[in-house]
């Protein structure tokens, strides 16, 4: 390993949070022909290894109550530095979830395993999408990585943002 990689390992720049919901602990054996073979905590492993060679911690949290979801997300405005969510049907109803990720200040991505537009009608409104800042989806377990890349690009533009904005005179 590398001296870079180690001081990485040592001090993570932060932590990302992986949210996801409704029925996605049944990955694997849930319509495999849609989902895939792989389970939650294979998305979960994979989503960690990407965070960790960019530098980051990923935490992951599993739930099926919406109140847990949202309870996570408020949490997480103060000790994550952005969220990747698949909230699973929650996505296509729930407003609670859509107003807290709207009370965080910092990158959202949503990822989906399918396409939802591709598939019942009822799934082609994603409530969450308006305050994500990015979605990525039909892509299966490649998503996952995908969402953490994307979260880190995103927080890299935030820092250069914040590295470019002139000083107050
Ligand atoms: C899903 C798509 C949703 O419509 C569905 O309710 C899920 C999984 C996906 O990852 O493709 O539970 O979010």
């Amino acid at each position: 390993m590398s001296n870079q990689n180690t001081a990485r390992a040592e001090s993570p720049r932060g932590s990302l949070l992986l949210l996801s919901g409704a029925n996605l602990q049944l990955l694997g054996s849930r319509e495999p022909e849609i989902y895939g073979a792989d389970t939650l905590e294979d998305h979960v492993s994979a989503a960690r290894v990407e965070a960790q060679s960019h530098g980051w911690n990923l935490v992951a949290v599993q739930s099926n109550h919406e109140g847990t979801i949202v309870d996570a997300i408020a949490a997480a405005r103060t000790v994550h530095s952005a969220i990747i969510i698949n909230p699973g049907a929650f996505t296509h109803y729930s407003w609670a979830i859509h107003d807290a990720l709207a009370s965080c200040n910092f990158p959202i991505v949503e990822v989906h395993l399918s396409n939802p537009q591709r598939r019942e009608a009822w799934r082609h409104v994603s409530v969450v999408s308006p305050v994500a800042t990015a979605v990525i989806m039909g892509l299966g377990a490649a998503g996952y990585p995908m969402a953490v890349r994307a979260a880190v690009e995103l927080l890299h533009r935030t820092q250069q943002d914040v590295a470019s904005t002139p000083a107050a005179e």
